[in-house]
């Protein structure tokens, strides 16, 4: 029987994060392999040539060069030449991550061409249709064959919009990432010695969401916000270059008393950051789980999350939220094995 072949997705940073284990697990199993698609979303060397090495990701197949611009026009540039390459390759399916432009330009690129889409993290809501993620993520769920869902509210979510085949609740393919990589960041990163930080010693925080980098107002209320509630610590920003640019276009500077910039960070570095810090200030969606991974409370700097479970659990709040509920584990991020979850699965959907 021939191979079952799988062209993937993937173009910004949280997505290279979530296919090293699933890639890896796909190359060390017969009778299926992989096509890897790079759309260029993320570009610059320290936001994606530098998570390839980090995470022993195989180069991709393909790398589309397409960034920047509007929404809109990087989403349809995507959409054609993806369609291009599928049309060339004829897959057996599509995978796609999350909840990027890139995520919805593959998805939509399968879906038109009959290719089953398999979604990576769905079901993800935050209910707030002002997102661009949230229109990605809807709609990539509603053209998908199979939806690999990280949490039973991610499920129920899924539900409550008429989705029920297809879908498996498999844990948080960011854990499994997590549990190998931490050991290694401890030992191979020298972030802390370079940057003169002791450990609990500083706050850790990343920002750049539209909403909160849409004017000089939103940016100034983030900032000076961190800097009340870091308990007189430091906060190490490393700065996302969407925020960099409109810090510049805006006439802001980010580093001031009390916020320390730095340039973005691959992964080890980046794990190394977050599992030392005293507490997480972030608008990003992974790096919420991840302080929960390296039990580090964390202040989610948005008026909603989609990965409420964190907040429940007592160990993530909103910044619109005074104080966090009575600290409980998650158990529902699973025990670092959900990419081999989903490569069974996929193996016995397709036989
Ligand atoms: C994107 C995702 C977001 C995800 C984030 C992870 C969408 C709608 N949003 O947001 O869900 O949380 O990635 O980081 O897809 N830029 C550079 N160099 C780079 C990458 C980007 O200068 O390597 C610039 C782009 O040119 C652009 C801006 O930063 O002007 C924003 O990049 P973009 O990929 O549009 O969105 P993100 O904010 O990164």
């Amino acid at each position: 029987m021939s191979n079952l072949r799988i062209a993937t997705i993937i173009g910004a940073r949280p997505q290279f994060v979530k296919a090293a284990p699933l890639s890896l697990e796909i190359a060390n199993t017969a009778g299926i392999e992989e096509i890897s698609i790079h759309t260029g979303q993320h570009y610059d060397a320290n936001m994606s040539d530098v998570f390839f090495s980090d995470l022993a990701l195989p180069r991709p197949a393909y790398n589309l060069g397409i960034s920047g611009g509007s929404h809109g026009k990087m989403t349809g540039e995507m959409l054609a030449a993806i369609e291009t390459i599928l049309t060339e390759q004829a897959p057996d399916a599509v995978l796609v991550y999350g909840d990027t432009n890139s995520t919805l330009a593959g998805g939509l690129a399968a879906a038109k061409l009959n290719i089953p889409v398999i979604h990576v993290e769905a079901g993800l809501r935050s209910f707030n249709r002002k997102m661009p993620e949230e229109i990605n993520r809807v709609m990539v769920d509603h053209v998908s064959a199979l939806l690999f869902c990280p949490t039973s509210t991610s499920v129920e979510n899924l539900a409550r919009e008429g989705i029920t085949k297809g879908v498996h609740q498999v844990g948080d393919l960011m854990f499994d990432a997590t549990l190998t990589l931490t050991p290694i960041a401890e030992e191979q990163s020298k972030l802390l010695e370079e940057l003169d930080l002791s450990p609990s010693g500083y706050c850790a925080a990343t920002l750049h969401r539209a909403d909160n980098t849409a004017s000089p107002e939103a940016i100034e209320k983030a900032l000076r916000y961190m800097v009340q509630h870091s308990d007189g610590k430091e906060v190490v920003i490393p700065l996302h270059p969407r925020t960099r640019h409109a810090a510049e276009r805006f006439n802001i500077s980010v580093e001031r008393d009390g916020i320390r910039v730095v340039e973005p960070l691959g992964y080890i570095d980046m794990i190394k950051l977050a599992k030392n810090a005293a507490l997480i200030f972030t608008d990003s969606g992974g790096l919420q789980k991840e302080a929960y991974f390296h039990g580090v409370p964390c202040v989610t700097l948005r008026s909603e999350t989609e990965w409420i479970e964190t907040v429940t659990s007592g160990w993530n709040r909103l910044w619109s939220e005074g104080s966090y509920a009575p600290r409980t584990d998650i158990a529902e991020y699973g025990d670092g094995s959900s990419a081999k979850t989903i490569v069974n699965i996929i193996k016995d959907w397709s036989a």
